[in-house]
């Protein structure tokens, strides 16, 4: 396998081609950003820890019967993929209240949601993201009917084994976003899943854990990210 060109450069990750047409390389950068792309900052060792922990997570995903994209880790900071067709929706789970959801509606950060809720969001940094609708993903086309049903049983799917996961690790999956796409007609997971876009809190003290340090300025970000994989048995550079 040969990685070849950068197709795109995100805020913290760059896809290359490889001489596979079916297969890209995702360099994970030590870029942080929040707030579309208001805050930035290099964190040192970042790149490496969320490609180690996105690697894991992905694995423990197929090992549940979830297809993702991921296919091996290539270096400290390189993983080769599955080329996917990216459908433009983000998929949220959230199973306690935090972020977005507490301004919008008004309501406390830390109330357990019971069910978890779920909200779509156009991937689209120029208008912020905005949360949409399953009526809009059909009238404008972004996704078909059935793959927005597939992508939402797949979202609820991940919540049932993360949620554990984690657990078991002492940690609350607080919430967390997930990207699909399609490979030969089939919805598989793609993007990461990485302490950047979801929301970890220890179980006990409710201390976060996750990228939300770095939106709120409470340092220790990468330290905090290594903290989550050590619990989870993963092990980095
Ligand atoms: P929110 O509270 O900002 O709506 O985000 C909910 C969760 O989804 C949080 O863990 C962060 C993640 N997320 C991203 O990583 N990127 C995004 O563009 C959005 C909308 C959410
Ligand atoms: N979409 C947001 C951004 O990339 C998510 C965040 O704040 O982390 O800036």
């Amino acid at each position: 396998m040969e990685k070849r060109e950068e197709l795109y450069s995100g805020k913290a990750k760059s896809v290359y081609t490889t001489d596979d047409p079916k297969r890209m390389v995702l360099l994970f950068r030590d870029d942080t950003s929040a707030f579309d792309g208001v805050k930035v900052d290099q964190l040192d060792r970042k790149g490496m820890v969320n490609n180690l922990f996105n690697a894991f997570i992905m694995q423990k995903l197929e090992e549940a019967g979830i297809a993702t994209h991921f296919e091996k880790v290539l270096s400290s900071q390189e993983s080769l993929v599955k080329r996917l067709d990216m459908m433009p929706v983000e998929c949220v789970v959230r199973n306690i209240a935090a972020g977005s959801i507490c301004k919008r509606l008004g309501v406390e950060e830390g109330i357990d949601l019971n069910p978890p809720t779920f909200e779509f969001f156009l991937k689209n940094d120029e208008l912020h993201d905005p949360m949409i609708n399953e009526f809009h993903i059909r009238s404008f086309g972004w996704a078909e009917p059935q793959h927005v049903e597939t992508m939402k049983e797949l979202t609820f799917k991940v919540n049932d084994v993360l949620k554990q996961l984690f657990l078991d690790a002492g940690l609350l999956l607080v919430d967390y976003k997930l990207e699909f796409g399609l490979y030969d007609g089939q919805v598989v997971l793609g993007d990461e899943f990485t302490p950047d876009g979801c929301r970890l809190w220890d179980k006990e003290t409710r201390k976060k854990l996750d990228k939300d340090r770095f939106r709120q300025g409470l340092g220790g970000v990468v330290e905090a990210y290594e903290e989550v994989g050590h619990r989870l048995g993963i092990k980095f550079d």
